[in-house]
């Protein structure tokens, strides 16, 4: 990448150890753009990660390996990268398991600094959650032991949560997929799935990951922006093609787990056919032209094979500006594509019904809450505080029925992630939502206010809350929440 030199008119100010490049520069021709992505080989095909090998023959149990290493991957065409892998590989294997199964892993960590495993969005007891309270240093093992629970079959996703390093271990590699799944999944069986887990990265000329060092003039940016990259990975690989048969309905899962980039997917000349986000299916499947995937959240929606056979409709994300004017990149306003959907010449397939309920979510009653938390969010702060492990943020009781309000006072969008439980937005700018879906993270746009309500139903201890801008969580855009 080229890094244009700092002409005068710019000046570097910092306030409370937080960097803001202000000047009449176009900053962001220090961006790298996405135009340059171009140099992929054609006809890639789409790959879903492997799952992991359950090495238990007991019922209901899922017993896996999993390893944290360093290992020498091509990542971008041509070069080999010294990248962090789990199982050797990137995304991670995806851990394919059921509600009610009881999960062990066995952890090792072989890279040589402390890393933990966090399962996004799992309801697990907080000391399996891999949080930052629970490093696990070089050359140790660790087992993460949990059951699943009941009614939260979804998809989901691990990745590294050390203090202050979680965005630079998923920058060199380390993420992987869960899906969960429902006995009694309502949607047909037929449906061919797909996983699909995006990342963005930075790899320079000689295969190493661009990382650029926090003092330097790119690092400034990327810790106020987050670090986005100008190569848009799908599970691990550029511009794969999925197949589909006229006629077909598949059921897509999608990840966000870009550092800093918010997707704003849409399939060419298709709508989607929306029925579930983090925490799993819908009541009711909802149609949209486009959806909104912030940093760690989830999606899945049916594509519907309306196309012609012989066509190719590309998976896009559409200019979306969640960033503050100063170091908004060059090309942010481009349309970029992530996949190809190529219909085969096939016969038509056969039609199928989509059932219109998916299943009962219980609202949370807002009259039951019993406190209301105001958070607010500023450039790189919670309530005006970095994170400190030692303090205690949230106090809430086990089984409360609580209201939060997020407010972002700043001119660029925060998502707000919070760890153990399930939430359900209520409004966001005080209009109310029209369905209520399970949340694990919400974006929070500039200059906006969004409420949710929480059940603490389980699982009491220390629990973290963030922005899931990974370079913002590192500077300690960070709570915690104590449940007792
Ligand atoms: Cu994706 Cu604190 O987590
Ligand atoms: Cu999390
Ligand atoms: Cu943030």
């Amino acid at each position: 990448m080229k890094m244009n030199s700092m002409t005068s008119t710019t000046a570097l100010v910092t306030l409370c150890g937080w960097s803001v490049l202000a000047g009449a520069t176009a900053l962001s021709a220090q961006q790298p753009t996405a135009h340059d992505a171009g140099a992929r080989t054609p006809e890639v095909s789409f790959v879903a990660p492997t799952v992991f090998r359950n090495i238990s023959t007991l019922p209901r149990t899922v017993e896996i390996n999993l390893t944290a290493a360093p290992a020498r991957i091509s990542l971008r065409p041509g070069v080999t990268t010294d990248a962090f892998a789990y199982n050797g590989q990137i995304p991670g294997p995806t851990l394919d398991i059921r509600e009610g199964d009881h999960v062990i892993i066995h952890f090792q960590n072989n890279l040589s600094e402390p890393t933990t495993v966090h399962w996004h969005g799992l309801h697990i007891p907080a000391n399996q959650d891999g949080s930052p309270f629970h490093p696990i240093k070089p050359g140790e093992k660790h087992d993460y032991v949990f059951t699943i629970a009941k009614g939260t079959a979804g998809t989901y996703w691990y990745h590294p949560h050390p203090d202050m390093r979680s965005g630079y271990q998923v920058a060199k590699g380390l993420y992987g997929g869960i899906v969960i799944h429902a006995a009694d999944d309502p949607l047909p069986r037929s449906l061919p799935e797909k996983l699909i887990i995006l990342g963005d990265n930075r790899i320079n000329a000689d295969g190493s990951v661009d990382w650029s060092d926090r003092h330097s003039p790119q690092g400034i940016i990327d810790e106020e922006n987050g670090r986005e990259g100008n190569l848009l990975f799908v599970n691990g690989e550029i511009m794969p093609t999925i197949k589909i048969k006229p006629g077909e309905v598949q059921r897509w899962r999608i990840v966000n787990a870009s550092a800093a980039r918010i997707y704003r997917l849409a399939l060419q000349g298709h709508t989607l056919l929306q029925v579930g986000t983090d925490g799993g299916l819908f009541e009711h499947p909802v149609e949209e032209k486009e959806i909104l995937l912030a940093n760690s959240e989830r999606v899945e929606f049916l594509v519907r094979g309306t196309g012609k056979p012989g066509s190719v409709s590309l998976l896009e994300t559409l200019p979306y500006d969640r960033y503050a004017p100063q170091t908004r990149p060059a090309d942010w306003n481009q349309p970029l594509p992530l996949l190809s959907l190529e219909y085969t010449n096939d016969e038509p397939v056969a039609p199928v019904t989509i059932p219109t309920t998916l299943r009962h979510i219980p609202v949370l009653d807002t009259t039951k809450a019993t406190a209301h938390h105001d958070i607010t969010l500023s450039q790189g702060l919670i309530n005006g505080k970095m994170m400190d492990m030692s303090r205690v943020d949230v106090r809430a009781p086990l089984n409360a029925t609580e209201i939060w309000q997020i407010e972002n006072v700043v001119g660029m969008d925060h998502p707000f992630h919070l760890h153990g439980f399930s939430f359900q937005v209520l409004d966001r700018n005080g209009v109310p939502e029209k369905d209520r879906r399970w949340k694990d993270t919400v974006n929070v746009p500039k200059h906006e206010t969004v409420r949710f309500i929480v059940k603490y139903d389980d699982n009491p201890g220390l629990w973290m809350f963030h922005c899931h801008i990974l370079d913002h969580e590192d500077h300690g855009m960070m709570g915690v929440l104590q449940v007792k």
